[in-house]
């Protein structure tokens, strides 16, 4: 599903990512973890193709990223929810989520039927569907920009700090959600800053520091390991 394959990124002449060697296998779900400024969401952008490698190849669904472009990625059935959701705010709840339907589809036909298994995995998105995304609550807007990535119905999502703000009990069930999806078939690379929440449900992980690979393995080992336990739990 992806293979970051030593892969290094620059901000002008910062260098950020080093070397990153990174797989998620179909059926997986990986969590990514790693302090604030560590190039988790670089390593995002990276993925979605907005920022290049220097060095080193980004292949999403077998496909060298630099040459499909990130226009392309929803059609080869990969969803993403953007660090702080990036939701329109002035448009519907509906709107939002046709946004996400129409970038992988132009039939439409199916687009009712589609909508109706987001309610059913987020009730509370139901009664929203004609209010402004902007008015909603912290935790309705990532039930949105989940239901948004996931009404095209992708075989690889990838989420970056998806539970950023969230109350401990959105937390909870933001989590529960995810590992449901996982449960259903769906591959998952799940960015997260919360690492107790993410080894939970992962299948493996990676720490990421600095730009570069710090520790990975499968998340119970993480999850023991005094390393991980010292710096971010
Ligand atoms: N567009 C940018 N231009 C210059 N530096 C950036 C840019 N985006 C991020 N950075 C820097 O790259 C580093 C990693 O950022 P980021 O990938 O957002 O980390 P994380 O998501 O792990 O918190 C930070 O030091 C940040 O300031
Ligand atoms: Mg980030």
């Amino acid at each position: 599903m992806l293979d970051i394959r030593n892969v290094d990124t620059a901000y002008g002449s910062v260098p950020m990512l080093r070397g990153l060697e990174l797989a998620v296998r179909p059926g997986e779900l990986v969590c990514l973890l790693g302090p604030n400024g560590a190039g988790k969401t670089t390593t995002f952008m990276t993925i979605c193709g907005i920022v290049r490698a220097r060095r080193g190849a980004v292949h999403v669904m077998g496909n060298d990223i630099a040459k499909i472009g990130t226009e392309n990625l929803a059609g080869l059935g990969v969803g993403v929810v953007p660090e702080g959701r990036r939701l329109f705010p002035g448009l519907s709840v509906l709107e939002n989520i046709r946004l996400g339907y129409d970038a992988v589809s132009n039939h439409g036909d199916q687009f009712d039927k589609q909508l109706d298994r987001m309610c059913e995995l987020f009730p509370r998105i139901r009664e929203r569907l004609k209010q402004a995304a902007g008015t909603l609550s912290g935790g309705e807007q990532a039930m949105v920009a989940l239901a948004r990535a996931l009404v095209g119905n992708p075989k690889f999502v990838v989420m970056d700090e998806p539970s950023l703000g969230l109350s401990p009990k959105l937390i909870s069930e933001y989590f529960g959600i995810t590992a449901e999806i996982h449960r259903r078939g769906t591959t998952i690379l799940l960015i997260e800053q919360n690492a107790e929440m993410g080894l939970k449900i992962a299948d493996r992980a990676y720490v990421l520091v600095k730009g570069k690979v710090a520790q990975e393995g499968p998340a119970k080992d993480l999850a023991a390991s005094r390393v991980t336990a010292g710096l971010y739990l």
